[in-house]
């Protein structure tokens, strides 16, 4: 598998590092645009191949300068769940204007675009009668949900006014190597990991009952790169998931049992405005059918090898991340 000149919107963040590791040595340069907002420099690879930009997707001037060259796009800059909900302008400045000004400068400056992945979210199904969840269904309630669900939109009308080749990827509850918990808003899994390291009980929001499909970031990264070359993908949305649910109380007593304490406390807080969704899981018998993508990893040995990369060095966690990228 081949790329040529790749961006990476986000490739700072969690997904976008490990996807510019998988990346490298795949792709003749890769330019990265991140804001630093949640993201973190250090996460990305060292290598002549990279060109970092520490700014926003929303700088017109600067995608004008680099998208020329650029012949695959993958879009992953994002104010996140959180964020969205404290800062309603912000989420839409970045998520959607974001999402949109990129669409609009791909469409006038990349003649060379082979294919821009928009990398959307689960988020959109809210609470879905039907699990696990297919493509088809939608509900919106929150700013995060309304500005993916909107470039979503946006992606639709640059596939058929102006046939841009963008393949739409809704991704459930990444978790793996690289989710850092430095960055605060990283998901519970590593944030359950954190409170087990420092000796805190894990914090549960709401009953526990909850449910989430968690899918291993290589897993997701497979789905991407796949999806970004196949040509059967070309304007078309897709679910990315295990189509297993996981109650937060059975994720804990995982994680617990993964790191040999198993018998680990943890305590109930009240819910807080962005924990609306009851059960999900995602439907994705539809990139199996296109491209035969299906998660691999099964949770008990994702959650086992991101423990393994939680408590190694830097060293080892560089040879586990080369490792799979080969
Ligand atoms: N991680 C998940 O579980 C998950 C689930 C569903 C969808 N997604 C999608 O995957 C993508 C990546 O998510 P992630 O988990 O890596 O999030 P992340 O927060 O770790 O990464 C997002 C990156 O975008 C950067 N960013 C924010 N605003 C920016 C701006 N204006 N200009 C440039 N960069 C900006 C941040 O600094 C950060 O590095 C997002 O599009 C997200 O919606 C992630």
């Amino acid at each position: 598998m081949k790329f040529g000149s790749v961006l990476v919107t986000g490739g700072a963040g969690f997904v976008g590092s490990q996807l510019v590791k998988r990346l490298l040595p795949l792709a003749d340069h890769i330019t990265i645009i991140d804001d630093l907002s949640t993201g973190n420099r250090q996460a990305i690879p060292d290598s002549d191949k990279i060109t970092f930009y520490q700014d926003s997707v929303t700088n017109e001037g600067l995608l004008q300068a680099v998208l020329p060259e650029v012949e695959w796009v993958f879009h992953l800059s994002c104010r996140n769940l959180v964020l969205s909900a404290e800062n309603l302008e912000a989420d839409f400045h970045t998520n959607l204007y974001g999402g949109f000004l990129l669409l609009n400068l791909v469409k006038k400056y990349c003649h060379g675009l082979r294919r821009m992945i928009y990398t959307s979210t689960a988020s959109v199904y809210g609470n879905a009668p039907v699990i696990p969840t297919p493509e088809s269904f939608y509900q919106i309630t929150m700013p995060y949900s309304a500005s993916k669900f909107s470039v979503e939109h946006y992606c639709q009308v640059f596939i058929h006014m102006y046939q841009l080749p963008v393949t739409i990827l809704r991704l459930s509850n990444l978790y793996g190597p690289g989710q850092l918990t430095s960055n605060p808003y990283c998901g519970v899994v590593s944030k359950f990991f954190e409170a087990i390291e420092q000796g805190r009980p894990m914090t549960i929001y709401g009953d526990g009952r909850q449910s989430r499909d968690f899918t291993f970031i290589q897993d997701a990264l497979d789905a991407i790169l796949l999806a970004a070359r196949h040509p059967h993908t070309v304007g078309k949305v897709y679910n990315v998931g295990t189509g297993k649910e996981t109650s937060i109380l059975e994720l804990a007593a995982a994680i617990a049992k993964v790191t040999g304490k198993q018998e680990y406390p943890y305590e109930f807080q009240e819910k807080r405005t962005v924990d609306r969704v009851v059960r999900r899981a995602l439907d994705a018998r539809s990139l199996q059918q296109d491209i035969e993508w299906t998660a691999k990893v099964a949770l008990e040995d994702g959650l086992r090898r991101t423990y393994q990369w939680l408590t190694g060095t830097e060293h080892e966690r560089d040879e586990e991340m080369t490792d799979k990228s080969e």
